[in-house]
């Protein structure tokens, strides 16, 4: 949690009207600046996510060699980062810390394990309690020798590099970030890796991977990797914009009885569009048009209105689709008439805080009716919400969400920690006011 607590007041608003550019997609841009990292020659990424997060991945990268730079203007700047090529990273001469970013320490752990070094990255309060043992367990049957606080559960995490050999492994959770951690061990290894999914995750490093040479194949939800025999190559992108952001407004805007919200240039991969299904199955007036592709990613614009929501059950395959967006769909929830029932996102307890406790407990001050479940929760809808003081938790994606429940409710709601937020959509507290009509 950051050391100043900064108090948001939201009151609920007569009318929501315009149109939003999220920011770049948090976990594209981490992507770019790693890959790139790694690769020949220089690339430019246009749209970067300015968020604390990959702020975290850029200053780690920048300590171990890369050479990164910004260009124009401080909201939307181009970033330039000269890849080191496969044996140009160094060792950091201190210890990496990924602050509240898991994406950060377990990507570069995956890579850093394979680099003939010693790295040693911490975190947050919040990143060091939640589980690495899921990243030092692939990493192990692969040779790497690394270690972790609490029986090697958790960060600080120490990693001695060395060569390390290709895996044949099933992931045990559908977690992108593990799949992607391995995929860049596998990279620098000796023989090829195969990884299965139970469920598909996101899949931004796959086809980032691709896009840059590596021999990767994806049949059905299995992935083969063979190691580089040449360097990546630098891959010049414009960043999609960030659905996980767009979602607040997606939920806002069909909460809201007057409303009529544009989002542009929104990322629409299939693996992070899990939002977009539900809310059009629970009666979302949504629509998607102009849809592109751009750098292997597709992006689209999408326009919501004032919905009549019902209730809906969510859980199975959809979970990792939509995992980022339940604090918000959980306010979607409230409003919708009827039941909503979450399933199967046990995952969400071991998220930056406990998702399941904190979105129950801070709901529920609001006057939702909503219980926790061992993996999920049960919304009873259509009730109407009522200010009052809620706390973020040192948690991004509940401060945005309680804002939106915020937007819809009588009286004042003030959010403590607020300014959590700034760790993956530092506008967000403008867009909202420019959108918001008193
Ligand atoms: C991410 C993967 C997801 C997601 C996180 C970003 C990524 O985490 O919740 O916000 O960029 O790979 P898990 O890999 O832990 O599911």
């Amino acid at each position: 949690m950051a050391k100043t607590d900064t108090l948001r007041t939201i009151k609920g608003c007569r009318r929501l009207e315009g149109e939003v550019v999220p920011p770049g997609d948090k976990s594209i841009s981490h992507r770019a600046a790693i890959l790139n990292g790694l690769a020949k020659g220089e690339a430019s990424i246009d749209n970067f996510a300015q968020g604390g997060d990959c702020l975290s991945t850029l200053r780690c990268l920048k300590a171990l060699g890369v050479k990164i730079v910004k260009r124009g203007s401080q909201d939307s700047p181009t970033l330039l980062v000269s890849g080191t090529g496969e044996t140009g990273l160094q060792e950091a001469s201190n210890v990496l810390d990924a602050r509240n970013s898991a994406t950060t320490m377990r990507l570069l752990g995956g890579l850093v394990a394979s680099q003939p070094f010693l790295t040693v990255i911490t975190g947050d309060a919040s990143l060091r309690s939640r589980p690495m043992g899921r990243l030092i367990e692939p990493l192990r049957l692969m040779g790497a020798d690394v270690r972790g606080r609490g029986q090697d559960s958790f960060a600080p995490l120490v990693f001695r590099g060395k060569r390390l050999r290709g895996i044949d492994f099933t992931l045990p959770v559908p977690s992108a970030q593990i799949k992607s951690a391995i995929l860049l061990a596998a990279l620098f290894a000796r023989g090829n890796t195969v990884l299965h999914q139970k469920i598909v995750s996101r899949d931004h490093t796959e086809r980032m991977l691709r896009q840059m040479g590596a021999t990767l194949e994806s049949k059905g939800n299995s992935i083969s990797l063979l190691p580089l025999t040449s360097p990546l190559k630098a891959l010049n992108l414009r960043v999609p914009g960030d659905i996980s952001s767009a979602a607040y407004f997606l939920v806002a805007a069909a909460i809201h009885p007057y409303a009529r919200i544009e989002i542009e240039d929104c990322g629409v991969n299939h693996t992070r569009t899990g939002i977009i299904d539900i809310l059009l199955a629970m009666g979302a007036k949504l629509k998607i048009g102009h849809e592109r592709l751009e750098g292997g990613e597709p992006l689209a614009d999408i326009v919501v209105e004032s919905s009549e929501l019902k209730g809906i059950e969510v859980g199975g395959d959809i979970i990792p689709r939509l995992i980022d967006e339940i604090p918000v769909l959980a306010v979607a929830g409230c409003i919708a008439k009827g039941k909503t029932v979450i399933r199967d996102a046990g995952e969400l307890r071991v998220k930056e805080s406990d998702r399941i406790a904190t979105v129950v407990n801070e709901l529920s001050r609001l006057g939702a009716q909503i219980e926790p479940l061992p993996d999920g929760m049960i919304i009873h809808g259509g009730r109407l919400l009522s200010g009052a003081e809620v706390d973020s938790h040192g948690d991004h994606r509940l401060a945005m969400s309680l804002a939106i429940a915020g937007l819809i409710a009588r009286r004042e709601t003030t959010i403590k920690h607020s300014q959590v937020a700034e760790v993956s959509y530092p506008a967000f507290w403008q867009t909202l006011q420019q959108i918001a009509e008193y």
